[in-house]
């Protein structure tokens, strides 16, 4: 029988939360059994490298972790579908027939967008009730919401029997995301979260979603991440204008070179990028610079992770991190000081921003015999500087999203 991390995490939770929630279910049906239950465990995502990449078609490297989101339920022969989640303490119930965006209940559109995409794509789903509980902090830059959706997907999949492919499963969420939820994401979230795999990381094409693992033993070290607790504010806005400007550049780059092969920056090569210099407006250069040349960083760190070199795996996220900040500028101060001050200490290898920037997270890779003094000193630093407690999240890879049986649980 597998291993899974999050046991321990939800075996202590047990009494208040299992318990409470087959109570409620015994009431309503004499016949209950545990087995009926399908429950899913869904991890969040760190990404290594490959910073706002998937957008323009490209590269990059990103693992499951092991915090995750836990689902359980059953049908329960309605029109309706209940949810109640433990990590809010909220609850939200809809009738199947209308699935309409919640502008109160924000989290509930998350399940609700999976919902209507394989309704939409013809899959018979029935009522349910459903629990949802998570060890993963929401804001961090980790995921919850496409851990969320790749759940709920699986959930529905193994309650109505659903043959879905995974690569379809992932289309689905992001699709979910996207046009319900109304958040313009890539694939990368939903990919990792669906396609983890213990101790792997896995390489990742955007062009066609094709993707390669690569064992990553972390050994003596350890993925330590910094949540500032600065909100992503800007992240929405900020993050569709790079779109955009990505496009924009796209566009302006095959009427230069007159090429019709170049439908995404991944597509211009490093010595098309030089020429470039001085032909197109500054700015734009400069976020064609950063995605060209974060996809060769996420070719670099691929060829030190199969040599085992995290000392060069290391350098190569603080480089991703300044091209991040000056050329993408999608950093803040207080990310910006995090991996600043994270360079100066011994035992770390590398630090970076994580995910779509504006807040949120910086991802590290630390020794793990370091562990203490490092969160001892960002700690005390940032909280000086800033009043504010950074959280520290230790994290190795995982598998990806999976059905679990409740006896192991
Ligand atoms: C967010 C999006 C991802 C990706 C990153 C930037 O996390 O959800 O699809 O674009 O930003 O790499």
């Amino acid at each position: 029988m597998e291993k899974f991390e999050a046991f321990d995490f939800f075996k202590k939770q047990k009494d208040l939360f299992f318990e409470k929630f087959i109570r409620g279910v015994r009431e309503r049906e004499n016949d209950f059994k545990r087995e009926n239950l399908i429950n899913i465990l869904s991890p969040g995502r760190v990404n290594i490298i490959g910073e706002h990449t998937d957008y323009n078609l490209g590269l990059s490297i990103n693992a499951a972790i092991n915090k995750y989101i836990f689902i359980t339920g059953y049908e329960n022969k309605t029109d309706y579908v209940e949810v109640f989640s433990r990590y809010l303490n909220d609850s939200s119930k809809f009738s199947l027939d209308d699935i309409t965006f919640d502008k109160t209940t924000h989290w509930i559109n998350y399940i609700k967008g999976v919902l209507k995409e394989y309704i939409q794509n013809g899959y018979k789903i029935g009522g349910f009730s459903m629990v949802v509980d998570s060890n993963l902090p929401i804001g961090a830059g980790i995921s919850s919401s496409a851990s969320l959706e790749v759940g709920v997907a699986k959930f529905v999949e193994e309650l109505f029997n659903l043959k879905v492919d995974r690569k379809q499963t992932v289309v689905y969420c992001n699709s979910a995301e996207n046009n319900f939820v109304g958040v313009s994401c890539g694939f990368m979230d939903q990919f990792s979260v669906a396609y983890g795999k213990k101790n792997h990381v896995i390489y990742l094409n955007f062009k066609d979603l094709s993707y390669e693992y690569i064992p990553f033993d972390l050994e003596d070290n350890l993925i330590l991440i910094i949540n500032s607790k600065e909100e992503r504010n800007l992240a929405n806005t900020e993050y569709n204008k790079r779109r955009k400007e990505c496009t924009d550049a796209v566009q302006l780059i095959s009427k230069i070179t007159k090429d019709k092969n170049i439908s995404s920056l991944s597509d211009v090569s490093l010595n098309l990028l030089c020429e470039l210099e001085n032909k197109i407006p500054e700015k734009l250069f400069r976020r064609v610079k950063h995605v060209v040349t974060e996809n060769n960083r996420v070719l670099l760190s691929k060829e030190y992770l199969l040599k085992g070199d995290i000392e060069k795996l290391g350098q190569v996220l603080f480089e991703s991190h300044n091209s991040l900040r000056y050329d993408y500028e999608v950093s803040t101060e207080k990310l910006d000081y995090l991996v600043d001050e994270m360079s100066k200490i011994k035992g770390v290898y590398g630090a970076r921003l994580m995910g779509a920037g504006f807040g949120g997270s910086v991802i590290s890779i630390v020794k793990k015999s370091k562990i203490d003094s490092i969160t001892d000193i960002i700690g005390g630093k940032f909280l000086k500087k800033f009043n504010v407690s950074p959280d520290f999240i230790e994290c190795s890879f995982s598998e990806g999203t999976r059905r679990v049986k409740f006896k192991d649980i």
